[in-house]
């Protein structure tokens, strides 16, 4: 949009920029600021215009997007102009995420080089590979609590080596994703050091305070993330003097975004990795960015606003490069995290479907399919150029996010229906095959997340011990059945390394000191390859789960109805164990694939009168993709089988 102000400000800007920037060939980049200077004037004026020197801090903005454009290289430039003009790029269905720690899963980073050939076979196309940042080595958090944001870890390698990971993925048409770690760094981070010092322009990085007072005004309203290991949201530090915000773990220092000199900086390591060659930055823990005083200090509206104006920074220098958010909010509020009033997604291109996560558990403990269809029904409506990740399992915890007007709805009482689930997945509830650990239990508020490895979690480790053949055909198909929904639901699935093979709880985590207290690591374990390579015996374990994956994700790809384009519809059914909908190719109608899964450990039958009033089986047959077979509709009724799912097309 053209604007006086903004218009006249980006003028005066260009004319005092450093003349060494000014002489680069910035033609594109000029072009792209144009577009979207007066956006990033507003959200910037919003934030920080009553500041002295706001003009100063603009003129630092733009000269850093400028600076990095030029550092950009040419084959990352011509992908930008590629994905400008096929800017619905990542909607395809031919994207199929994992997420792995480059250690765990090889050695190294060069090591993974030579792990590339698996998740070729599996059809990974998208690969997060977990923070590799330099962090302190045992207050790490798995990798986010960095000390250095352009230094790789020395025990994963060099910068130069993702460089060459980013090119080597390029050529398999492959997508890199890594995580920028935009809420806080190390207390050892340099910044954290100085303040440390005594320095009070890195203290302003941070959210410092000399007493109580001002922290206890906040506690009253924050809540608490890791209430076991981190109980509070301030740590004192010695050496300073001073209590500084601490939301995490009591050495993640929260960065303070109420200083513009935060913001710069974070957008300068944001293209600094757009330019190392990474398709997809992995925004974490967004919807902590802003705090203020009497509010919870999670998805306030500045975060949104810091989320947009970094958006916009980025579409200036490297408009190739997408944005997920890891939000794992509630249901109303994770869509909002796509930017709203839009389109365009305006902050993070794709988002984590933590709703459609939590549901599926819910269904996998209740056996039916209820509470995941009326959740599901109400996920807000997302924008059209933005889209899910799905995903089963990841690195972290299963909080149970959904809505408790939804539970109510679905027929339970919100509070014994959470410690139901709970009790479920952590082996208190009677007959439950599961093999979960609480996580983050507290008991003021009575919340708790639930860890542990999917393959645990749905019971096979206990059926195995057992050598029970009937449970472990059950878990086998539970971990099928939830993959075929992240895989056709709408978005891009991210599949978590281990899962493809069945790996179970790890234990190794109990014999070291700094991670015993943080039972995450139970689903963070070593890739076992010598039980991966059984994944080519039939028969085996492995080779049920890996095969049944890889086909159907071979499946996904072919099938264009897949694609997210907001071509999703639910059927309202009347057998609650059954979740059904269907996914139609907005370019030709006549192609469309109705998706019937099954969560109850019985068949389950759906009245063929309901299926026709919707404009399927006409001629009483359908295929079911998944097993390549023919359906028939019997004694009016279509019959699906236990912890199965149907891909059915005419
Ligand atoms: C294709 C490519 C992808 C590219 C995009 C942009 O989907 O596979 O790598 O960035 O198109 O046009
Ligand atoms: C994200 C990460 C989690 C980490 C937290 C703090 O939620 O996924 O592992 O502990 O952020 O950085």
């Amino acid at each position: 949009m053209y604007e006086q102000i903004s218009h006249s400000l980006l003028n005066e800007i260009l004319n005092d920029i450093k003349p060494e920037i000014r002489n680069l060939r910035l033609h594109h980049f000029y072009t792209r600021l144009g577009a979207n200077f007066y956006a990033i004037h507003s959200l910037f004026h919003l934030l920080y215009g009553d500041r002295d020197d706001f003009k100063q801090q603009m003129t630092h903005l733009v000269e850093t997007l400028a600076s990095r454009y030029a550092e950009r290289d040419d084959e990352l430039k011509q992908s930008d102009l590629d994905r400008e003009k096929n800017h619905n790029w990542f909607l395809s269905q031919k994207w199929v995420g994992m997420a792995l720690y480059c250690d765990r899963f090889s050695e190294n980073l060069q090591g993974l080089n030579t792990k590339l050939p698996y998740l070729q076979e599996l059809g990974i196309n998208m690969l997060h590979i977990m923070p590799i940042l330099d962090c302190p080595q045992d207050n790490s958090d798995g990798g986010y609590a960095v000390r250095n944001f352009r230094k790789v870890d020395t025990q994963y390698g060099t910068t130069d080596d993702v460089v060459k990971l980013a090119s080597g993925l390029r050529k398999r048409d492959a997508l890199l994703v890594l995580d920028i770690v935009v809420n806080h760094t190390s207390d050892e981070h340099e910044w954290a050091q100085r303040a440390k010092r005594g320095e009070k322009k890195y203290q302003d990085y941070y959210y410092v305070f000399d007493d109580r007072e001002l922290p206890d005004i906040y506690e009253e309203t924050m809540p608490e993330v890791f209430p076991t290991t981190a109980p509070g949201n301030f740590t004192w530090d010695e050496e300073m003097g001073k209590w500084v915000m601490t939301v995490f773990n009591n050495y993640q220092w929260d960065l303070n975004y109420h200083n513009p000199a935060v913001l710069i900086e974070m957008i300068d390591i944001i293209l600094f990795w757009a330019n190392k060659g990474a398709d997809i930055l992995r925004m974490d823990a967004v919807a902590f960015l802003w705090k203020k005083i009497g509010s919870v200090c999670q998805n306030e509206r500045e975060a949104h606003l810091l989320l947009q104006l970094m958006k916009d920074c980025c579409q200036v220098t490297a408009p190739g490069v997408l944005f997920i958010a890891e939000a794992i909010v509630s249901p109303s509020e994770i869509s909002k995290y796509f930017g709203e009033d839009a389109i365009n997604a305006k902050e993070c291109e794709i988002a984590y479907n933590a709703t459609l996560m939590a549901l599926l558990w819910d269904a996998v403990a209740t056996r039916n399919a209820a509470l995941l269809t009326q959740g599901l029904k109400n996920l807000p409506v997302k924008l059209e150029r933005a889209t899910w990740l799905n995903y089963v399992r990841c690195h972290d915890d299963i909080g149970l996010g959904f809505d408790d007007n939804d539970i109510r709805l679905a027929g339970y009482d919100p509070t014994s229906h959470r410690h139901f689930v709970i009790d479920y997945f952590t082996g208190k509830f009677p007959d439950s095959p599961a093999r979960g650990l609480p996580f983050g239990a507290n008991p003021k508020t009575g919340d708790a997340r639930i860890s542990g490895s999917l393959a645990s979690l749905v019971g096979l480790e206990s059926a195995l011990e057992n050598g029970d053949e009937a449970a472990i055909d059950a878990a086998i198909k539970t971990i099928t059945l939830l993959h075929s929904v992240i895989l056709s639901f709408g978005g891009i699935p991210l599949l978590y390394y281990g899962d493809a093979i069945g790996t179970l709880n790890s234990l190794e985590y109990l014999a070291e000191p700094t991670k015993v207290a943080d039972n995450r690591w139970m689903n963070r374990s070593h890739f076992d390859w010598r039980k991966a390579e059984l994944r080519q015996q039939p028969g085996t374990v492995e080779y049920q789960i890996f095969s049944a994956l890889k086909k159907m994700i071979a499946l996904r790809k072919e099938t264009t109805a897949f694609a997210d384009f907001d071509n999703r519809q639910f059927l309202t059914v009347d057998n609650p164990n059954l979740l059904v909908y269907s996914r139609t190719d907005p370019q030709n109608n006549r192609n469309r694939v109705l998706v019937i899964s099954n969560f109850n450990v019985e068949p389950q039958s759906l009245a063929a009168s309901i299926l026709t009033t919707y404009g399927y089986f006409q001629l009483g047959v359908m295929k079911n993709l998944c097993a390549n077979t023919q359906i028939a509709i019997e004694n009016g009724a279509l019959i699906i089988p236990a912890l199965t799912t149907f891909w059915l097309t005419d």
